[in-house]
């Protein structure tokens, strides 16, 4: 075995190298035009977007947090309505359902797919839900029949979050462009990430896209007029167009991280990128009981890896007022403390692969 290789959790290398003219000639247009808030690039890129995923529409924002915010908000969710997530989601969907005041209604994931229980959420449904926040995790859909069926059952929203997802399709149809509306985050190291803060909401519905367009830019359709109380939440030019650049790249390097995927697979012997060949693979999850000795062995030859995520939403300080205590959400708990995320990124190569893997193994076997 090769010793002492460095490999970063991510590395932007085999992602911006090769485009980096490109890159550079968007950015320049972009500082030549002179116009940097909701000019052509904007326009363009939510044009681009909007085709890429099939959403009718697609509103540029901030983040994927602000995105989440203006959706629940576009779907009037306020205080008093209820809305259902996972337990081990990102902080995120449990921020923007605490921000608009509605109540958190946690459901535990399946541990087979890491995506919210399909089978546990009927029995939490209550005259007060309003929606259910689908939250693709690590890349691959929820299932997406069953939460249709349960939504047009109890007369609910689904809004998508699609910050891990895109690309991703179910169905033939993609993430982003089933639920009523969809936030997606272009944080940097998301499959498709902007070079800074970036984010966008899709939806087929023209009056939820409307209302999305007032709310991200003051309350306002028209300068100065303001009709609701909105957010400062514009997608800026420059981000735009370094994403219209990267987003023709996406599919690329999708298949390039599906096929990483599938070398750990089939050297580790486990089959999670294959429970849904349409996987987008944002994160490669491994469970371990030793996690955080796995860690330590792997960081000690170079091998950096994440934890996605350390501390269950339930038990965060941030939370601390809703009560909760250890034990309330044990799956969510055991990813918490189990899970851990190997490198996966364009530029990763086979050899990288079974480094990684040769050091899981040999650490497996002691
Ligand atoms: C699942 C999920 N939802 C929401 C977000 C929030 O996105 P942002 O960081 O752009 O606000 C993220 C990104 O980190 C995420 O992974």
């Amino acid at each position: 075995m090769m010793k002492n290789r460095k490999i970063p959790y991510l590395s932007f290398d085999g992602i911006h190298d090769e485009i980096e003219e490109e890159l550079i000639r968007a950015a320049s247009d972009v500082i030549k035009s002179k116009w940097y808030i909701h000019g052509k690039s904007c326009l363009q890129f939510e044009k681009e977007y909007g085709s890429y995923s099939g959403s009718d529409y697609a509103v540029g924002v901030n983040s994927g947090l602000d995105g989440l915010i203006i959706s629940l908000q576009c779907l009037n969710i306020r205080k008093g309505d209820e809305v259902l997530v996972a337990s081990n989601a990102y902080i995120a969907c449990w921020n923007a359902i605490a921000r608009v005041g509605a109540t958190i209604v946690p459901i535990e994931p399946s541990s087979r797919t890491y995506n919210i229980d399909i089978n546990k959420i009927e029995e939490r449904i209550t005259s007060k839900t309003k929606a259910i926040m689908a939250v693709h995790l690590y890349g691959q859909m929820c299932d997406m029949d069953a939460l249709i069926n349960l939504a047009k059952k109890y007369q609910l929203s689904i809004i998508e979050d699609n910050a891990q997802s895109q690309g991703a399709s179910y169905n033939h149809q993609k993430s982003s462009s089933i639920g009523q509306i969809s936030s997606t985050s272009f944080y940097p190291g998301k499959n498709l990430g902007a070079l800074g803060d970036a984010g966008i909401i899709t939806t087929n519905n023209s009056e939820l896209a409307e209302k999305a367009k007032k709310l991200r830019n003051y309350g306002s359709s028209v300068k100065y007029v303001n009709e609701v109380i909105g957010h400062n939440s514009r997608l800026d030019e420059m981000q735009a167009a370094l994403l219209s650049v990267k987003l023709k790249y996406l599919d690329q390097w999708n298949a390039q991280r599906r096929e990483i995927a599938q070398w750990y697979n089939e050297r580790l012997g486990h089959e999670w990128a294959a429970i849904h060949p349409s996987n987008v693979c944002h994160v490669y999850c491994i469970q371990s009981e030793a996690r955080n000795e796995l860690q330590k062995h792997l960081n000690g030859h170079g091998v950096q890896t994440l934890i996605h995520y350390p501390i269950p939403p339930h038990l965060q300080q941030a939370y601390e007022h809703l009560n909760y205590k250890k034990g309330d959400f044990p799956i969510a708990e055991r990813l918490a403390e189990q899970s851990l995320s190997l490198p996966i990124y364009p530029g990763l190569s086979e050899s990288d692969i079974d480094y990684i893997c040769d050091l899981i193994l040999e650490f497996n076997s002691k």
